[in-house]
């Protein structure tokens, strides 16, 4: 779990004395912003720099790949030899990349190395993570989740979560419509595939019923996005990835994983082009996520799998079938007897 948590609309500006103890002697903190920030001197002019820091612009215009993880990771090595710490701010791709190099700057080999469960062998360098989205969880969760040579799999370990986050909501304010809803369905569909599946138990449920709550809050119940909508969907996003701690993601996930891998679909949009159409395994959840998409009057994309080739197809459904323990939650212990690739392409074929 993440050891150290600061909320409150404008607790950002407290980061400077929250690292302050976590400095040492020569070595550097470093900065990983988003690069939507790049151009924001206001927000820039609000970033504790000291002595050597860096400020390093992280490129989110993809999601991260392992081999962005180990060519951030050497170079820091190379100029620094060792770092205080590393501050990941932005979405959930910088707070995962943030993760990934924090990790890397200890452990040896490449990121691709650890993907997978509880590879990870040393302790990874202080890591901060600061929101500027809210649905992800990755501000909590014991993953970060990279694209590699052969996989799309997160490092998930013991040594990932984060050592102090940040929840900020006044952050997320100028997040556009579109981005917002979908990674917010992040954490709702989080929810959705937590609290129906197989590896669920009271802790997980406790989060997820109250992150899922909120999801229905902000995108349903209220009729204007305010202040307040930022600080109850920040804390949905908390929840929600706290409940996937303790349990799984489910189809949606699963599924999205393979239209990532290949496409470069991003994580929340795929999420929604999936669970769009996944009543038979989610009928109370996707209704309501149709009346939210509704509601809040998004634009769901279609037929993003339409002239695929076969090979193309058989890549995501490999991809996808590889992450064992997401179809296991989804489906109980006879997944493979429950989704055989053909039913996988089928489903592939809808989107
Ligand atoms: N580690 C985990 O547990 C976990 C869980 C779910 C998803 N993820 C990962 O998170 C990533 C998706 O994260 P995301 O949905 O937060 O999006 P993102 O981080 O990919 O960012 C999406 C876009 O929004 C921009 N952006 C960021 N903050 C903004 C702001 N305040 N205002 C306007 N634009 C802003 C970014 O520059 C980017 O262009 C994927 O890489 C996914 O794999 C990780
Ligand atoms: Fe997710």
């Amino acid at each position: 779990m993440v050891d150290y948590v600061v909320y409150g609309r404008g607790c950002f500006d407290q980061l400077d004395e929250i690292i302050a103890p976590h400095r040492k002697d020569q070595a550097p903190m470093i900065f990983l912003v988003d690069h939507y920030f790049a151009d924001n001197e206001a927000f820039k002019s609000r970033i504790p720099l000291r002595s050597n820091d860096q400020l390093v612009f992280a490129d989110v215009s993809h999601e991260p790949k392992t081999d962005y993880v180990d060519a951030i990771a050497g170079r820091l090595r190379e100029e620094f030899g060792t770092i205080s710490g590393i501050i990941g701010i932005g979405g959930g791709s910088a707070m995962d990349l943030a993760k990934a190099v924090a990790i890397m700057m200890t452990n040896p080999g490449k990121a691709q190395d650890y993907q997978g469960w509880d590879l990870v062998k040393n302790k990874a360098v202080y890591k901060v993570g600061v929101p500027t989205l809210s649905g992800t969880g990755a501000e909590v969760s014991r993953t970060t989740v990279l694209t590699g040579p052969t996989k799309k799999l997160g490092m998930n370990s013991d040594f990932t979560p984060f050592d102090q986050i940040i929840l900020d909501p006044e952050l997320t304010r100028n997040a556009p419509k579109n981005q917002r809803f979908y990674t917010g369905m992040d954490c709702f569909i989080h929810c959705v595939e937590s609290l129906n599946g197989t590896y669920i138990n009271e802790f997980s449920r406790s989060y997820g019923e109250k992150a899922q709550d909120l999801c229905e809050i902000v995108f349903l119940r209220k009729d204007e996005w305010n202040e307040e909508s930022d600080e109850q969907l920040m804390m949905a996003s908390f929840a929600g990835g706290m409940s996937i701690a303790y349990s799984q993601v489910g189809v949606a996930h699963a599924v999205s994983y393979g239209l990532g891998y290949l496409l470069g679909t991003r994580h929340g949009i795929g999420n929604c082009i999936v669970f769009n159409h996944l009543q038979e395994f989610y009928p109370e959840g996707v209704a309501t996520f149709h009346r939210m998409v509704a509601k809040n009057d998004i634009h769901i994309p279609q037929g993003i799998t339409s002239g695929l080739t076969d090979e193309q197809f058989e890549t995501m459904i490999s991809v996808s079938l590889g992450i064992a323990p997401i179809w296991e939650n989804a489906l109980g212990k006879d997944w493979k007897e429950i989704m055989t690739r053909e039913r996988l392409r089928k489903l592939y074929e809808l989107l």
